[in-house]
């Protein structure tokens, strides 16, 4: 396993957010009883438990293309019989889903690409609830160096564009920032204190560029956020 994907193992989380962003997500679209749900790439599952104790009749059918974090979410998963996962691409979803839950994640394949592929995997009435980095303020030095590499990088006027332009509308947003970001870094700077003891060359390239990222949102822990965007097909 390469130095990134070493330091990326055994975390809680691939990325900042709360099991009651999940159940915000249910609660707006009304989701309970017999559905379909992907989580897409849920990582090592985190957000894939939440969904499989939260809709105990549904079906939750989770996908993650890093085959040790598909294995990390399986066994996290095991004890949850309506739960499966897969190692497999969430560019190719078939569904019908009546919720396409996706945890930062979606940027991978780009928000209209990703909601344009993803309608034909949405049953009707069907939505997709995913998390995406927002520019809160105007010019944010301290922002964008933390986004330096994210250059589609816009406000929430410009995701919901790209919403519309994927043929959705957006229901709702909501924001993860402060404590999430907190908790997630926390995590990742006890994995990078660990690993530190015995890194080789290219481990120290590793964490030192990790550690940078949490230098730089401690910088700004205020104004560094994802929305969590709720769209439906319209
Ligand atoms: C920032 S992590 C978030 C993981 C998890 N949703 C969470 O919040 O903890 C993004 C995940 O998306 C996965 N991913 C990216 N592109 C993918 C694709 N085309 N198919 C499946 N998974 C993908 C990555 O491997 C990574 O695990």
């Amino acid at each position: 396993m390469s130095a990134f994907h070493r330091l990326y193992s055994g975390l809680d989380r691939e990325g900042p957010g709360l099991p009651e962003d999940v159940h915000w997500a249910l609660d707006r679209l009304s989701l309970k009883g017999p559905v379909r749900v992907c989580d897409a790439g849920c990582g090592s599952g985190a957000d894939t438990r939440t969904l499989g104790i939260a809709l105990p009749e549904a079906r939750i059918e989770a996908v993650e293309q890093m085959p040790h974090l598909a294995g990390e979410a399986k066994a996290r998963c095991g004890d949850l019989g309506n739960v499966s996962v897969r190692h497999g691409d969430m560019g190719a979803l078939e569904g019908p889903f009546d919720l396409i839950w996706s945890a930062g994640a979606l940027y991978f394949l780009g928000v209209t690409e990703g909601l344009t592929a993803w309608a034909d995997a949405l049953a009707p009435g069907g939505g997709v609830a995913f998390s995406e980095p927002v520019r809160l303020t105007g010019n944010d030095p301290e922002v964008e160096r933390f986004w330096a590499e994210y250059p589609a990088l816009t406000d929430l006027d410009g995701i919901a564009a790209r919403v519309r332009q994927a043929g959705y509308e957006m229901l709702d947003h909501r924001l993860i920032l402060g404590a999430p970001w907190a908790a997630y870094y926390q995590s990742l700077a006890a994995r990078i204190v660990a690993l530190s003891v015995e890194a080789d060359a290219e481990m120290r390239r590793v964490l030192d560029t990790s550690w940078t990222e949490i230098a730089n949102w401690r910088a700004a822990p205020d104004r560094i956020a994802y929305a969590l965007v709720i769209a439906r097909p319209s």
